[in-house]
C-alpha cells in the first residue's frame, strides 16, 4: 500500500480542508505533515464551518486515526482551542495521535515573528504572527524543543534556555513585549496537549504502509509558499510540496501513492509578495466578494486575479500531481469573459515559467474564454453544467495534461462534482 499525497498547488487557501473531509471516509489514517496554526482549513457539513489549524481535517469522522507528523510546528494555546472546539459538537478527539518528534512554538517564537515583521517595515513577509518562521528557524538551527520533550524532567531548564536566547534577539528589536501572561497561557494549554497519546510517528506510519493501511497526507499552504520553490522570501518556512510529506511524516518517497492538486478555478494570494494574474479591477472585487475571500486564520481580505497556467504547471511538475481538483468553480459563475494567465512578457521577452527574476515584473499574457452564466451551487452532476464550464475544464486538462478529478461549486461537503 501506497501514501496518497493532497496539498495546495497555488498560495494556499486552495479548498484543501474540504477536499480532505470529503475524501477521509476512503482512508484509515489522516496525516498533516507540515506547517502548522499559520493554516486554516475549513470544513464546512450539515450547515455548520469548522476552521482547523493544526488538527488534520479528518477529525470529524468516526473510525480514522489523526496524526499530527514531525514535519508540523504546534502552538500548545491554539491547539487547546481547536480541541476545545471539535469538543464542543460531541465529536471524540481521542483518535488523535501526535509525533513527539513535532516542534513547539514558543510564546517568545511568536514576539520574534512579529518583531521581525515591524522591523522589515514595507519588506514584511506578511507572516500570520503565529511564530512559525522563528520555530522552523530552531528547528533546523538545532535549538528547538519538541512535543516529546514535555515530558523530560528537564523540560522546564530547556524551555528556559531557549526563552534566555529568544530575549537576547528580542533585545535586538525595538518591540515592546509582556511575556507574563502568554507565558502562562502557554503552560495551561500544555496540559492539554500531554493528553494525547504522543508516539514515534515515523514507525507507526511504516508499520501502517505495510499493514495495507490507507494514508492520506494533508499539506497546509501551497506550492507557491514552499521555502525552496515559492517567491522567496515571500515564502512560509516549510517545504509544502510531496517532498514535505516524506520528511514531514517519515514515508519513503517510493511509498508515495496519488498526489492530488488542489487549486482554485481563479488564484487568491494573503500576505506579499509577487502575484503577476493579480486584479484590481471591479472583476477582482467580485472575485473576492462572492469567493468570501478573507483569511481562514487572520480574517485579512486575499488578493484575487485569473488562474495562472505557468505556475500551476511548475507545481504540478514539483509535486508529481497525479489528479487535479479544482474548486471554486461557483465563484466565476455571471463573469462574461474569464482569462487564463499561459505565459509571461519580461524585459520585451515572452517566456512560459516562473523566472528566478522578481517576479513583481512579470506582465500575464491572457488567453481569453467565454464565462457561464449558471449558478453552479445547486447542481448534483457535473453533466449538467453549462457548456463553457465544460470548455474551461478541458481546456485546463489539456494545457496542464492531468486529469481533474473533481470540480468544487460551494464550500459545503456536498457540493461536490466528480468527473
Ligand atoms: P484551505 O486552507 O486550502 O483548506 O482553504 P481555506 O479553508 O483557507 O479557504 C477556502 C475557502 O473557500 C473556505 O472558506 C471554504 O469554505 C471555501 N470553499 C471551498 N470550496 C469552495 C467552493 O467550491 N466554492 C466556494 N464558494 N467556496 C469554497
Ligand atoms: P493554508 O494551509 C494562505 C502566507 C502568509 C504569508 C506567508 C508567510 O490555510 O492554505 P507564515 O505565517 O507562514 O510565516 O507566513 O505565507 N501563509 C498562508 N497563506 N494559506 C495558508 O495556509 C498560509 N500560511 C501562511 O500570509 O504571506
Ligand atoms: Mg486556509
Amino acid at each position: 500500500m501506497k501514501a496518497d499525497v493532497l496539498l495546495g498547488l497555488q498560495w494556499g487557501d486552495e479548498g484543501k480542508g474540504k477536499i480532505v473531509d470529503v475524501l477521509t471516509s476512503k482512508y484509515d489514517i489522516i496525516a498533516r505533515f507540515q506547517g502548522g496554526p499559520n493554516a486554516g482549513h475549513t470544513l464546512e457539513f450539515e450547515g455548520i464551518k469548522h476552521v482547523l489549524h493544526t488538527i488534520p481535517s479528518g477529525i470529524f469522522h468516526k473510525n480514522v486515526t489523526n496524526l499530527i507528523g514531525n514535519g508540523v510546528v504546534i502552538d500548545p494555546v491554539i491547539f487547546k482551542k481547536e480541541i476545545s472546539g471539535i469538543k464542543s459538537t460531541n465529536i471524540p478527539t481521542s483518535t488523535l495521535l501526535i509525533s513527539k518528534k513535532a516542534h513547539l512554538i514558543l510564546p517568545t517564537h511568536k514576539l520574534i515573528d512579529a518583531a521581525s515583521e515591524k522591523a522589515k517595515g514595507k519588506e514584511k513577509i506578511g507572516s500570520t504572527l503565529k511564530g512559525i518562521g522563528p520555530t522552523y528557524m530552531d528547528k533546523t538551527g538545532r535549538n528547538g524543543l519538541r512535543v516529546g520533550d514535555i515530558s523530560s524532567p528537564e523540560f522546564k531548564a530547556k524551555y528556559e534556555k531557549l526563552k534566555s536566547k529568544h530575549i537576547q534577539i528580542l533585545n535586538f528589536y525595538d518591540y515592546q513585549y509582556d511575556l507574563e501572561e502568554i507565558e502562562k497561557k502557554w503552560f495551561d494549554a500544555l496540559v492539554t496537549l500531554k493528553e494525547f497519546k504522543h508516539i514515534d510517528s515515523e514507525h507507526y506510519i511504516h508499520n501502517a504502509i505495510k499493514e495495507g493501511k490507507k494514508i492520506l497526507s494533508e499539506g497546509a499552504q501551497g506550492t507557491l509558499l514552499d521555502v525552496d520553490f515559492g517567491s522567496y522570501p515571500y515564502v512560509t518556512s516549510s517545504n509544502t510540496i510531496t517532498a514535505g510529506a516524506c520528511t514531514g511524516l517519515g514515508i519513503a518517497p517510493n511509498a508515495i501513492g496519488q498526489v492530488f492538486g488542489i487549486f482554485k478555478a481563479y488564484c487568491t494570494r494573503v500576505g506579499s509578495g509577487p502575484f503577476p494574474t493579480e486584479l484590481f479591477d471591479e472583476v477582482g472585487a467580485r472575485i473576492g466578494k462572492i469567493g468570501n475571500e478573507f483569511g481562514a486564520t487572520t480574517g485579512r481580505a486575499r488578493r484575487c486575479g485569473w488562474i495562472d497556467i505557468p505556475a500551476l504547471k511548475y507545481a504540478i511538475n514539483i509535486n508529481g500531481v497525479t489528479k487535479l481538483m479544482m474548486m471554486k468553480a461557483d465563484v466565476l459563475s455571471g463573469i462574461d469573459v474569464i482569462k487564463a494567465c499561459t505565459h509571461y512578457e519580461i524585459n520585451g521577452k515572452k517566456i512560459d515559467y516562473l523566472p528566478f527574476e522578481d517576479n513583481s515584473n512579470l506582465k500575464p499574457i491572457y488567453t481569453e474564454m467565454k464565462g457561464w452564466n449558471m449558478d453552479l451551487t445547486d447542481l448534483k452532476n457535473l453533466s449538467n453544467a453549462p457548456k463553457e464550464l465544460h470548455d474551461y475544464i478541458n481546456w485546463l486538462e489539456k494545457i496542464l495534461e492531468t486529469p481533474i478529478t473533481i470540480v468544487s461549486v460551494g464550500p459545503d461537503r456536498m457540493q461536490t462534482l466528480y468527473k
